[in-house]
């Protein structure tokens, strides 16, 4: 159809110019609805955008805002600056299953972690690269395979040392002040490293510590023992890790009981010789 043809058509009937502008108007509006986003974003993401970021604002920017710089509505904080918690914290924190956090708790709990070990990488690589965290462990870090028994006792006097105030000396947590607590280390498939990254990122309320405090080799000593006191046997365990009153109650049983038994054995002796 050629223009003149068009203008003539049109010129001919004013319906049929209503028609077509309201057509052009359709046609517009569905261009800008399709440019919207790219238009009406006030910072552009890049064309490529890493999974690791792609899953960090589906799951974790309502909180933690979208460059990971937090969230604080009317004063409270929902989520907590995080651009420099580094690659180890995120990771322990996903793969606790400790966030995305499941709305506002005073202390967010170890649960079932439902992403893929990639998909904590990725996240834990575009956060890390925000700040200058601590960054995801080596396996060697973690790895307890070859550490003697006099290391592993090591580990058990560093961890008496700088754990057992919060984490109980067997591990098996405890309270802390406002109603907070220093959750069981043993039992609850706490992994090797997630024991690396908490000693070294201080979740909540536990101290960060440094490699000058505890060495890397100090850390490994202290899984080690950790892990050999979970594959502990339960009885056993058990009378060594309550200690003195255990051992006192036994002794006490025992010794009561030979005492009782003698005593027994003097009164039938009475009464024969009478
Ligand atoms: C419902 C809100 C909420 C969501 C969703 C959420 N967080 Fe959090 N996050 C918090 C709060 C509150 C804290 C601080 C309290 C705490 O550490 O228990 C926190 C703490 C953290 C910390 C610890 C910072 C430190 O100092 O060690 C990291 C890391 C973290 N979040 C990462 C994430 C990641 C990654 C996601 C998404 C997979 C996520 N969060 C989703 C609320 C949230
Ligand atoms: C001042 C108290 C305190 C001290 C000391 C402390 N922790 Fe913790 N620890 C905590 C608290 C509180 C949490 C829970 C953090 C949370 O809920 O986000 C925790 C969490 C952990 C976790 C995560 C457990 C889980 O269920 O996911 C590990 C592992 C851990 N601590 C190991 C250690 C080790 C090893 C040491 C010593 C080198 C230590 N902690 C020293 C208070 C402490």
């Amino acid at each position: 159809m050629s223009e003149r043809t068009l203008r003539r058509r049109t010129r001919r009937s004013p319906l049929r110019r209503a028609a077509l502008i309201g057509a052009a108007l359709v046609v517009m509006g569905g261009i800008s609805a399709v440019a919207a986003p790219t238009v009406s974003n006030a910072s552009p993401l890049p064309t490529e955008v890493g999974t690791g970021q792609q899953l960090f604002i589906k799951n974790c920017s309502s909180c933690h805002g979208l460059n990971a710089q937090g969230v604080t509505v009317n004063g409270t904080v929902i989520g907590p600056n995080i651009q420099n918690a580094g690659a180890a914290a995120v990771s322990f924190q996903m793969s606790s299953g400790r966030m995305p956090m499941a709305g506002q708790q005073q202390q967010s709990r170890r649960t079932t972690n439902t992403f893929s070990a990639d998909e904590i990488k990725a996240v834990a690589e575009y956060v890390g690269a925000l700040g200058n965290g601590p960054g995801l462990p080596t396996s060697s870090q973690y790895d307890t395979t070859g550490l003697t028994a006099e290391e592993i006792a090591k580990g058990g006097e560093l961890f008496r040392t700088n754990c057992s105030a919060c984490h109980n000396y067997a591990g098996k947590g405890g309270a802390l002040s406002n109603g907070n607590y220093a959750p069981p280390l043993t039992g609850t498939g706490v992994t090797n490293q997630e024991i690396w990254e908490a000693v070294r990122t201080g979740p909540q309320n536990m101290p960060v510590f440094s490699p000058t405090q505890l060495s890397d080799e100090d850390a490994r000593s202290i899984i080690a023992y950790l892990s050999d006191v979970n594959s502990a046997p339960d009885s056993g365990y058990s009378l060594g890790g309550v200690g003195p009153v255990t051992e006192g109650a036994a002794a006490w049983i025992v010794g009561i009981g030979s005492l009782v038994g003698f005593a027994l054995w003097i009164a039938s002796r009475g009464a024969r010789a009478r």
